[in-house]
């Protein structure tokens, strides 16, 4: 519809936690923003630590903004009645990366999964069975299961239960926080089917959280790249695997080509020196300064601003350029200008 507001949209968010014994503030996710249009599944990529959990909370309102917003089709939570915001949530789930914690050890499945909408509230017992088991079904969890309990069941078993607790309130956009990261390699590929599956019949939207990069560029629509609680580069999934902006974005690439045919893997690996550095002090200037082969004295002065250097396709650094990141010096350690 020409005019809606998009389903998700984040303006300038910042999630910070203040740490009382030490008078200090870790700035988990500092000035954030991006759009996500209905039907479209955006994937996140970032080392831990790059403030993704963080981000994924406050998506789906379980965390309250230190600063800037987050809506839900043109609506802020924030602003709703406790119970307009219960209504609001069934719109908006989110599933996590351990499959066992989520899951209740004493409730059989049938509970766990008539669970939110118990809590949502409005359905009787006969339409919150009845949702139930066709959420299971959808995931391929047989009838059978239903009454079984979650240590009778496998890793993949119970990651499709919770895809089915997050289904049973029929909702429109699901964050997937490392989703398949607990899951057996040999059958991550049979969840993600799932998911893809489900968003063809339902029309579902996603957001796809990981450090993996094989699992993001299988998904993902468009890929937003993460560094220390900020944006580094956001474009479509091609264009950012296979002709990246951003510096951080190539090391990233180089360091894990897997999903890439060969002949558009990066002819050299670059090895990221050092550690991400903490959200309690981050780097002056552009955060990644500290790793950048390429960093030069600008980096430490002035934070880079986020430009469309091509169609769709944005990125923080001063000298990317439509042709890509900047010309790395060769052998180059990473820069360090300033503290
Ligand atoms: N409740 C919290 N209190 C203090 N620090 C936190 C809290 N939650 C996350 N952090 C910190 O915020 C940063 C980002 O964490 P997180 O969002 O989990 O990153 P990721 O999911 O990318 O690994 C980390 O430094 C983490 O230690
Ligand atoms: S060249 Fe400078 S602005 Fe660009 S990523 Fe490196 S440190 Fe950041
Ligand atoms: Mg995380």
């Amino acid at each position: 519809m020409a005019g809606a507001p998009p389903l998700l949209s984040v303006r300038d968010l910042c999630i910070r936690f203040p740490l009382a014994d030490r008078g200090e503030t870790v700035r988990a996710v500092d000035g954030v923003s991006f759009d996500v249009v209905a039907g479209e599944t955006f994937g996140i990529i970032g080392e831990s630590g790059s403030g993704k959990t963080t981000l994924g909370r406050a998506l789906v309102s379980l965390l309250r903004p230190t600063a800037g917003q987050v809506l839900h089709d043109g609506v802020d939570p924030q602003t709703l009645s406790a119970r307009a915001l219960r209504q609001h949530r069934r719109d908006y789930q989110v599933i996590f990366q351990d499959p066992h914690a989520a899951l209740n050890p004493r409730q059989r499945v049938l509970d766990s999964v008539c669970e939110p909408l118990e809590i949502a509230g409005g359905f009787s017992a006969a339409e919150r069975e009845r949702r139930a088991l066709q959420a299971l079904d959808r995931v391929g969890i047989a009838a059978e299961y239903a009454q079984r309990y979650p240590h009778m069941l496998s890793g993949g078993q119970k990651q499709r239960i919770n895809i089915a607790r997050a289904l049973t309130l029929r909702p429109k956009l699901i964050v997937c926080d490392e989703v398949v990261a607990a899951l057996d390699v040999s059958i991550r590929g049979d969840v993600l089917n799932l998911f893809a599956d489900l968003q063809r019949e339902m029309g579902l939207t996603y957001v796809f959280i990981t450090h993996d990069l094989s699992v993001v560029s299988h998904v993902s629509d468009r890929i937003a790249v993460t560094y220390l609680g900020r944006l580094m580069e956001v474009g479509p999934t091609e264009a950012v695997s296979e002709r990246p902006l951003h510096p951080y974005t190539e090391a990233l690439m180089s360091a894990d080509p897997l999903p890439l045919p060969s002949h558009l893997r990066s002819r050299r690996r670059i090895v990221l020196q050092g550690e991400i550095p903490s959200p309690i002090d981050p780097p002056s200037g552009c955060r990644f300064r500290t790793r950048c082969p390429s960093a030069q004295p600008r980096c430490a002065a002035e934070v880079p601003a986020w430009r469309e250097l091509r169609p769709a396709h944005w990125a923080a650094c001063h000298y990317a350029s439509a042709d890509g990141p900047p010309a790395r010096p060769p052998d180059a350690a990473p820069a360090r200008h300033g503290p």
